[in-house]
């Protein structure tokens, strides 16, 4: 279940966003913690006792439930609530089991367990699980009915499916009841291949030249066949990294590849028997300025809106060294990894010198059917009605040369985002259609520090719109799924589900619509941020995505002002909170500009004057400027409180509710006042400093408690102390811990007020 801790967890936003990258992107985010909207924002968590590793998922929207792989089990969850489990079933080790797995070295409370690694749909409904049952794989099928999970127990070899190692990655998919794997084929992690399993077993080579070292992230099925003019097949698509061969370097370079093969494949007849015949791969470039090196590709996910020739694959890239965590976001238009496989030149080995082999651009002729070539009608034509007719001559090119000159390149040719601190590790994205009807695709991008990024690229604009903070302590995520609007992060400690339409988090106009959200815009009928579905395309909703022009929001602010009085020599604040963290604050003394001076020291959420005098009488007001877009939105009017009051204490206002402010001081300190005369006099006993004012468990928005309250809080969160920033943090701060207003009397005679924030666990 879902403790209050962990929720607050899934819901919290980072406010900083790493500026360092070489192309910084367009970023953008807000608080959650000040939105008692947050609670709305769908986190939910799941995390079973006593299991972990759960990073295998299947989608089953036809029974409304997510499918969640871990170690040793199998769950059945909600889809709409992942908190409420419908079905487990343990799938564990033997005893026997685990004792072979730990005599051949491996680890028993780690390694020699069963790690849940393929969960897909068979076509009669029920499921085809394998998990690495402590490096011995094995597969199963799995039903779901009359509210269990039920495996079948019928174990098959898992071997060349699933990988041994639990730490090793692997790639599968299930194309019309035919499961498509990529894995190392031994204990070892060695011997790598990608394999269809039906009753005869297709194959790679095992040949360098084939993969050299791979370690496989993403697969996926496109049906061409559907719709090709040129009678071609469907494809499986294979995303991997492997050591490179093509270059000139002594070191070991890693390089981003794709491969496919086609759905009809049988392999060959004498050449390539029981092998794909279609096999080709080629150099998948994520080009980053000033990075020399590959970027190597960790995983990959493709949406098509229509037919096959829609269909885009977006990746998330990392460098080659963990340590300069730069990563990049790219994305493939299908026809141009489908150009490069059928019209690039081949890669070829020679040997230079003696031992040294270089491959580089074959410029031979090729032989006819072209290799690689799936049976298409120009293959028909000639005779070759599949590929067992397939001549030697295409097939003995096939195996020794599979790797292709042209490597594919990105949309743009250069990455849609790039970023440095937390490496990204996964990445789904989801279509959003904004008011105008146009359709945006919205990535969401998993990082190894545990936190989700939400992210759209506006006619070449990046915009991230923000990041969410999903598993703290920071943890890897390790997997992504996306349905409808709905977001399934797991991680190895557990589960989150969110939900990537939120609007409510936005609270005024100027917010919503520069979030930029395609999702979200703003209601002026209902004075609300509201997520865009069809009954809302209304005339009275405003979104501007491209521009981020907010002109069309009802003006605010302006129209009053605070007042605050103040004596010479203090210290004032005047908040004004920028509209987001893109904007920037622009103050004004009597419409004038304020520049920063000894005395005017502009924050980014405030403005202090520190030894006010005379001059800093006025009227002040300060605006949000982000883009083209300005709103001023809080004003102030200072006024020098004449008398012989010298004793310097802090003032500090918030907007609203401040003019009372500076006449609760004066009661408070000529309650403070009274409170050392009578502690002079002995009137009093001294047992203790603080005296409890408040105790309570609001949160933000909550205006139950009264107003003489309220009015006595805000005197405590406001009167900050110059010298412990600490303080600041805890004015704005949505609290469930115990708030203590004290009075005390300092060392030195001077009184002050103090905020006493609780830290306490709750
Ligand atoms: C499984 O999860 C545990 C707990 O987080 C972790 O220590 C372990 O490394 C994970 N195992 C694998 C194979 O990732
Ligand atoms: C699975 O095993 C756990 C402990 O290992 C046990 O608590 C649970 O009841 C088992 N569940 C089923 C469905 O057998
Ligand atoms: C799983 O079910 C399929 C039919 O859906 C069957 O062909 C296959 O043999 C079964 N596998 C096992 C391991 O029972
Ligand atoms: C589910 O329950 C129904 C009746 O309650 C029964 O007829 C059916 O055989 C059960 N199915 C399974 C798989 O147990
Ligand atoms: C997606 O979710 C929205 C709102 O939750 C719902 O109105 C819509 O029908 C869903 N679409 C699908 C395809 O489930």
């Amino acid at each position: 279940m879902l403790t209050a801790k962990e929720f607050l967890l899934v819901s919290r936003l980072i406010l900083h966003l790493n500026s360092q990258s070489p192309e910084p992107p367009f970023s953008r985010t807000a608080n959650y913690l000040e939105s008692p909207e947050a609670q709305g924002n769908g986190g939910l968590f799941f995390r079973e006792e006593g299991f972990w590793n759960y990073t295998t998922m299947l989608l089953r929207e036809d029974l409304n439930m997510l499918i969640l792989g871990a170690r040793d089990a199998i769950f059945a969850l909600d889809l709409d609530d992942i908190t409420a489990k419908k079905a487990m079933v343990n799938w564990s080790v033997t005893e026997q089991q685990q004792k072979d797995c730990v005599s051949k070295g491996k680890d028993a409370t780690n390694e020699c367990k069963n790690y849940i690694r393929i969960l897909h749909k068979n076509k009669d409904g029920s499921m085809y699980v394998c998990g690495t049952k402590a490096f011995n794989p094995s597969c199963d099928n799995l039903s779901y009915a009359n509210g269990t999970l039920n495996l079948q127990k019928k174990q098959e070899e898992g071997k060349g499916k699933c990988p041994f190692d639990p730490f090793q990655r692997y790639s599968s998919e299930m194309v019309d009841g035919a499961l498509y794997t990529a894995t190392a084929t031994n204990f070892r992690g060695l011997e790598p291949v990608m394999m269809r399993s039906t009753d005869e077993i297709i194959r790679t080579e095992s040949t360098s030249a084939w993969l050299n070292e791979p370690n496989f992230v993403y697969m996926a099925h496109i049906p061409e066949g559907e719709s090709n003019p040129e009678g071609d097949d469907d494809k499986i698509y294979l995303f991997f990294t492997e050591t490179a061969v093509e270059y000139d370097s002594y070191t070991k370079v890693d390089v981003s590849r794709v491969a496919r093969v086609c759905k009809g494949d049988l392999g060959g007849q004498r050449t390539l028997q029981k092998k794909w015949t279609s096999f080709l791969k080629a150099r998948l470039d994520c080009p980053v300025l000033n990075i020399n090196l590959p970027l190597l590709v960790q995983d990959m996910f493709h949406m098509c809106q229509g037919d096959w020739t829609t269909c885009v694959f977006y990746g998330v890239f990392t460098l080659q060294l963990d340590s300069a965590q730069y990563s990049a976001v790219c994305a493939y238009k299908i026809e141009d990894i489908k150009t490069v496989f059928s019209e690039s030149k081949f890669k070829a080995p020679f040997t230079v010198e003696t031992s040294f082999v270089k491959w580089a651009m074959y410029s031979t002729e090729l032989p006819d059917p072209r290799p690689g070539a799936c049976i298409d009608n120009h293959a028909r034509k000639k005779g070759f009605t599949k590929t067992l007719d397939l001549p030697d001559k295409t097939l003995q090119f096939i195996k020794d040369k599979p790797l292709l000159d042209q490597a594919v390149s990105a949309i743009g040719k250069r990455a849609l985002l790039v970023k440095s601190g937390t490496a990204f590790t996964r990445i789904v994205v989801a279509i959003a259609t904004a008011l105008n009807g146009r359709r945006h695709h919205v990535m969401l991008i998993g990082t190894k520090s545990g936190s989700v990024m939400k992210a759209v690229n506006y006619e070449g604009e990046m915009v991230i719109m923000e990041e969410i903070q999903v598993f703290e302590p920071s943890e890897p995520i390790k997997i992504l799924r996306l349905s409808n609007t709905t977001l399934y992060v797991g991680s190895e400690v557990g589960v989150a589900q969110l939900s990537i339409s939120e609007c409510g988090r936005y609270h005024a106009c100027l917010d919503c619509v520069l979030a930029r959200d395609p999702y979200c815009g703003w209601d002026l009928n209902t004075g609300r941020c509201s997520t865009i579905d069809s009954t809302h395309r209304t005339s009275t909703m405003i979104q501007s995505l491209s521009a981020g022009d907010a002109s069309q929001c009802p003006p605010i602010g302006g129209s009053k002002s605070d007042n605050i009085s103040f004596f010479h020599g203090n210290t004032v604040k005047l908040p004004c909170q920028p509209y987001s963290n893109l904007a920037k604050v622009h103050w004004q003394l009597n419409g004038q500009p304020i520049r920063p001076s000894d005395t005017f020291q502009i924050l980014s959420d405030s403005l202090m004057i520190v030894n006010a005098s005379a001059e800093a009488d006025g009227h002040y007001t300060c605006s949000s400027v982000e883009g083209k877009y300005k709103a001023q939105h809080v004003a102030y009017d200072l006024k020098m409180w004449s008398g012989p009051g010298t004793t310097a204490f802090l003032s500090d206002v918030k907007e609203k509710e401040n003019t009372l402010v500076a006449m609760v001081v004066i009661l408070s300190l000529i309650l403070a006042m009274l409170v050392i005369w009578n502690l002079y006099k002995g009137h009093l006993p001294l047992p203790c400093c603080h005296s409890r004012v408040k105790d309570t468990t609001n949160t933000c928005g909550d205006e139950r408690f009264s107003a003489n309250q309220a009015q006595q809080q805000k005197v405590a969160s406001s009167t900050v102390n110059m010298n412990s920033n600490n303080n600041y943090a805890n004015i704005q701060r949505c609290s469930t811990e115990t708030d203590r207003l004290s009075t005390t009397v300092g060392s030195s005679g001077q009184i002050s007020l103090r905020y006493i924030d609780d830290e306490s666990e709750i």
